[in-house]
C-alpha cells in the first residue's frame, strides 16, 4: 500500500510542475484554431523537364502573418520583423515577379495568402508566359517585342519555394485580419516576444522534378510503397458532326459515308490559374458559347440533303488540355494522321468513315472573343486556296468595321498543332485582337463575366429579345460572328449564298454564358441532364488528370449533341441504346429551352476521344524533346490552411526550460528510487506460491 502512495505523490509532483504551463496552451488552442475553409491551393505539375508550382513542407509550413498593402511594408517586415517566418498577405493584385524574388532571397518567408482586394481593381493580371504555349507553337509566331499577351509574367511556369493560397471569402479576410489586429499590428521589433498570429498552410506534394523521374517512381511496385505520385494531365476532346456520318435500315445496323471532305469547327474547353480555382470567360467560355450557337444555327440551316448532295460534312471539336502544349490537339492529330479517328481502328470496323487530314477542307478555330470592340479578326498563316474563298464569301456576311482579315499570324491556338505536322493544312483562327490580346485576364482568376462585361438578361424567346438586348452586348456580338461563319459555312456547303431569315438564336447564347460564368445549374444543363443537380457556381474549367471525371466537358459534350442531334421520337422506354448502335447513341432530353418538361429522344453523332499526349503511349519517348506535351500533375494528400496563435518565444523557451529541468528532475528521482529500491519497495513476500508448472 504505502508504495502506491509514494508512486501517486511523485506523479503529482511532476505534474504540478507542467501545470500552468500545459493549461495556458489548451485556452490559446480552444480560443485560437480556426479553419479557413474558402482556400484554393498553388500545386505542382512537371513536365519533362522541371517542376513548376508550390509545395509546403511535409507536416506543413507555418508562419507569422503579415498584411503588407504596398511593396515597402513587405521590405520592412522583412528587414525589422523579429516573428519570423512570416506568411505574408497581399492584395492579388500587388503579386509580380519582383515582389515574389524578395520574398524568396530574404529566406523569412513560409508562405503566402493572396486575396482581392475590392476597393482596387487590378487592370491587368495574367501569370501565363507573354508568348503562351512556347514550345509547342509554330517558331516565329509570337515576336518578343509585340508578344500576344504582353501583361503575361509567366509566374504560372515557376518553381515556388513556399506555398501560395488565395483566399475568396470576405468573411475569411475578415477573421484573418482582426487576429491579425489584436495580436500582431504594432511594435514589429517586439514580436519576439510576443503570441502571434500565424497560419499553418498544408499542401505537400509528392511529385519532385519532373515527369519522368516521377512516372519512373510511381512504377517502383512495392508492398511497403504503393505509392502513385502523379498523373498525365489530360482528358477527354469531344467531337460530333453537324449530320450523321453514317446511315442505314436499322439503328444499330449503318453503313459509313465515305469519301466526304469535311469542314471543322473547334474551340478549347479548359483554362488554368495559378490556383485550383478556374474563371474563363473570354477563354474558353466564348469559344464555346460561339461554337455552340454555331451548331444549332447550322443544324437549323444546313439539311441532311445539302450534305449528301455535297459530300461535304461539318464536324465540332472541343478540345481539352490546350492550355498545357496543345495536349487535346496533338492527340487528336496523332490519332487522325493514324487512322484512328473517330474510331480507334476505324478502317477495319467499318462503322463510321476514317478521317485524316487530307479530307479536311477546312479548319476554322474560334477563339478568345470577349473583349471585342464590335470587330473580329481573322487569322492565318499561309495563303491556300480553300482560305481565300472562305474569306470571301465571309466579305459578304460582313461589313468592313465588324470583320478584318490578318494574314501571315497565328496566335496560339490549336492550329498550331495541325499546322505543326501537316504545313500546308487549310486553316483560320477567329479572334477579338488583332496583334495582342484584348483580354487582360488571360489564364487567370479575374477572367470572370466581369472581364467580358456579361449580363444576364433571363431572355425568354419571343420577338421582343433584339429590343432587349444592347447592341454592344456580349451576347450580340456573339450573334455577329455566329451568323456570319454560319452563313458562309452554309454557302460552303451548299454552293449558294445563303438568303434565308435565320437569325443565331440569342436566348441559347445568353444562357450558355450564364451556364458557363454564373451558374451551373442552369437550363440548358437541365435540359440535357433531366436527373442532376448541379451547384449554383461555375464549373471548374481546368483540364484535370487522365480518367478523372470533369463534368464540364461531359456537359459540354452532351450540350454539342443536343444542339446536333434529330428527335427520333418521344422520350420513353423505346429512347434506348440496346441492341448496341455504334454510330449514334440516343438520349432523353428537354424538347427546347422553352419546354423544358417535354422529354424528347435525341439521336445523336456526339462522342469522346482521348485527351492524353501521345507522349505517355510512346515507349521509350524522349521527355527532353519537347515534341509532344509532357506536363502531369502531382499527387497530394491533405490540403487546407488554418489559423493559430503562436507563442511567445519566451514562453517557448520557458516551456522549453521547464520541461529540461522536469527531465533532469526525473532522472535524479529514478536515479534517486533505483538506489534506494531495497528500501523503498521492500520486496513483498509471496502471499500464494506460484501456480504449478
Ligand atoms: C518545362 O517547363 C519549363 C518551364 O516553363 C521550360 O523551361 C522547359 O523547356 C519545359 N520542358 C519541356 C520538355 O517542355
Ligand atoms: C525598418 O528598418 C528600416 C531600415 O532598415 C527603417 O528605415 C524603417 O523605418 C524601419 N521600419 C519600421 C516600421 O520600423
Ligand atoms: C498593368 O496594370 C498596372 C496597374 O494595375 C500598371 O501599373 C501596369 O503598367 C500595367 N501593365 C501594362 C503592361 O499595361
Ligand atoms: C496596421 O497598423 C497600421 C498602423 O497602425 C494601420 O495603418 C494598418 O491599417 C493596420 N493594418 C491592418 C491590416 O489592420
Ligand atoms: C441489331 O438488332 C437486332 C435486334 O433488334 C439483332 O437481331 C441484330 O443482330 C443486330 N445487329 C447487329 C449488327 O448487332
Ligand atoms: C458577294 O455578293 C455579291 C453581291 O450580292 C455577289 O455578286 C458576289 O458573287 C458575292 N460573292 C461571293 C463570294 O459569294
Ligand atoms: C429568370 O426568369 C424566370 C421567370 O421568367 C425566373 O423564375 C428566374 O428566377 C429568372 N432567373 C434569374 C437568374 O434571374
Ligand atoms: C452586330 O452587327 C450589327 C449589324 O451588322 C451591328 O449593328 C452591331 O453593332 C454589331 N454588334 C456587335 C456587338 O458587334
Ligand atoms: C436539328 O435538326 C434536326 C432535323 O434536321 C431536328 O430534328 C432537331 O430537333 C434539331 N435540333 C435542334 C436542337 O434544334
Ligand atoms: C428515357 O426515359 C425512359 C423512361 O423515362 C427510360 O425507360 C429510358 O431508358 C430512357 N432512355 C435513355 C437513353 O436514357
Ligand atoms: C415502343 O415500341 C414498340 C414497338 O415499336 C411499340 O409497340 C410500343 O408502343 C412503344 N412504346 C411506347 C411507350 O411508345
Ligand atoms: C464512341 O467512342 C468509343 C471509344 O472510342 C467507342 O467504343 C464507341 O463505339 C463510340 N460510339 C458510340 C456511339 O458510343
Amino acid at each position: 500500500m504505502n508504495n502506491v502512495k509514494r508512486s501517486i505523490l511523485i506523479f503529482n509532483v511532476l505534474y504540478l510542475l507542467q501545470y500552468p504551463i500545459e493549461s495556458y496552451g489548451d485556452r490559446i488552442k480552444d480560443k485560437m484554431y480556426e479553419d479557413i475553409p474558402s482556400s484554393s491551393a498553388c500545386f505542382r505539375k512537371l513536365n519533362g523537364t522541371h517542376q513548376i508550382g508550390c509545395s509546403s513542407t511535409r507536416g506543413g509550413s507555418t508562419g507569422v502573418i503579415h498584411f503588407c498593402d504596398t511593396e515597402k511594408d513587405l521590405e520592412d517586415i522583412l528587414a525589422n520583423g523579429t516573428g519570423y517566418p512570416y506568411i505574408p498577405i497581399l492584395d492579388y493584385g500587388l503579386f509580380n515577379p519582383t515582389i515574389l524574388d524578395t520574398m524568396i532571397s530574404s529566406d523569412k518567408v513560409n508562405g503566402l495568402i493572396l486575396y482581392t482586394n475590392e476597393d482596387n481593381p487590378v487592370k491587368n493580371l495574367t501569370h501565363e508566359h507573354p508568348c503562351p504555349n512556347p514550345y509547342s507553337s509554330i517558331e516565329g509566331t509570337c515576336k518578343k517585342e509585340s508578344p500576344w499577351n504582353p501583361w503575361g509574367t509567366g509566374l504560372l511556369y515557376k518553381d515556388i519555394p513556399f506555398p501560395i493560397f488565395y483566399v475568396d471569402s470576405e468573411k475569411d479576410m475578415e477573421l484573418i485580419r482582426s487576429c491579425f489586429e489584436k495580436f500582431n499590428n504594432f511594435s514589429y521589433s517586439e514580436q519576439i516576444d510576443r503570441s502571434l498570429c500565424s497560419l499553418e498552410l498544408k499542401s505537400f506534394m509528392f511529385a519532385t522534378t519532373n515527369t519522368p523521374t516521377c512516372i519512373r517512381r510511381s512504377n517502383i511496385v512495392s508492398n511497403l510503397n504503393p505509392q502513385k505520385f502523379c498523373d498525365p494531365l489530360g482528358n477527354q476532346n469531344i467531337w460530333a458532326s453537324l449530320q450523321p456520318l453514317a446511315e442505314g435500315p436499322k439503328k444499330n445496323e449503318t453503313k459509313p459515308l465515305k469519301g466526304y471532305k469535311y469542314i471543322i469547327v473547334t474551340a478549347k474547353l479548359d483554362t488554368t490559374s495559378l490556383f485550383e480555382k478556374t474563371s474563363g470567360a473570354s477563354s474558353p467560355a466564348t469559344g464555346i458559347v460561339t461554337l455552340l450557337t454555331l451548331a444549332k444555327y447550322l443544324n437549323d440551316t444546313i439539311m441532311m440533303d445539302d450534305v449528301r448532295n455535297a459530300k461535304k460534312n461539318v464536324l465540332f471539336f472541343l478540345f481539352n488540355g490546350e492550355t498545357y502544349d496543345y495536349i487535346g490537339s496533338q492527340r487528336m492529330v496523332y490519332d487522325m494522321i493514324r487512322g484512328n479517328f473517330p474510331l480507334e481502328n476505324a478502317d477495319n470496323l467499318d462503322v463510321l468513315p476514317v478521317i485524316k487530314p487530307a479530307d479536311v477542307q477546312l479548319l476554322i478555330e474560334i477563339s478568345q472573343l470577349g473583349n471585342a470592340k464590335g470587330k473580329f479578326y481573322v487569322h492565318h498563316l499561309k495563303e491556300n486556296e480553300n482560305i481565300n474563298k472562305f474569306l470571301d464569301y465571309m466579305k459578304n456576311y460582313t461589313t468592313p468595321d465588324t470583320y478584318e482579315s490578318v494574314p501571315n499570324s497565328l496566335p496560339p491556338a490549336s492550329l498550331h498543332t495541325f499546322l505543326k505536322n501537316i504545313p500546308d493544312f487549310p486553316g483560320i483562327l477567329i479572334t477579338d485582337h488583332k496583334t495582342t490580346y484584348s483580354n487582360h485576364f488571360y489564364n487567370s482568376i479575374y477572367d470572370n463575366s466581369g472581364n467580358i462585361k456579361f449580363k444576364y438578361y433571363n431572355l425568354t424567346e419571343d420577338s421582343k429579345n433584339d429590343e432587349l438586348l444592347p447592341k454592344e452586348s456580349i451576347q450580340y456580338f456573339i450573334k455577329n460572328v455566329t451568323e456570319t461563319l454560319g452563313k458562309s459555312i452554309y454557302q460552303e456547303i451548299t454552293g449558294k449564298a445563303y438568303n434565308g431569315k435565320i437569325n443565331a438564336d440569342t436566348v441559347l447564347i445568353d444562357e450558355l454564358l450564364h451556364c458557363y460564368l454564373e451558374d451551373a445549374n442552369c437550363k440548358v444543363h437541365q435540359a440535357i441532364r433531366r436527373d442532376i443537380k448541379l451547384p449554383k457556381i461555375p464549373l471548374s474549367l481546368y483540364v484535370s488528370v487522365k480518367g478523372s471525371d470533369n463534368i464540364a466537358s461531359n456537359l459540354a459534350g452532351l450540350t454539342l449533341g443536343w444542339l446536333t442531334g434529330n428527335s427520333v421520337g418521344p422520350g420513353n422506354i423505346n429512347c434506348t441504346n440496346t441492341p448496341r448502335a455504334y454510330a449514334f447513341r440516343f438520349y432523353n432530353m428537354s424538347k427546347s429551352l422553352r419546354e423544358l418538361n417535354v422529354s424528347v429522344c435525341y439521336q445523336v453523332t456526339m462522342n469522346a476521344t482521348d485527351a492524353v499526349s501521345p507522349a505517355f503511349s510512346i515507349k521509350d519517348y524522349d521527355w527532353t524533346s519537347g515534341q509532344y506535351s509532357s506536363w502531369t500533375e502531382s499527387t497530394w494528400k491533405e490540403i487546407n490552411v488554418r489559423l493559430f496563435l503562436r507563442p511567445s518565444a519566451n514562453q517557448g523557451k520557458i516551456t522549453m526550460a521547464i520541461g529540461c529541468i522536469t527531465m533532469a528532475f526525473s532522472f535524479m528521482l529514478v536515479f534517486f528510487l533505483k538506489s534506494k529500491s531495497s528500501v523503498l519497495f521492500a520486496p513483498l513476500l509471496p502471499t500464494e506460491s506460484p501456480a504449478d508448472c
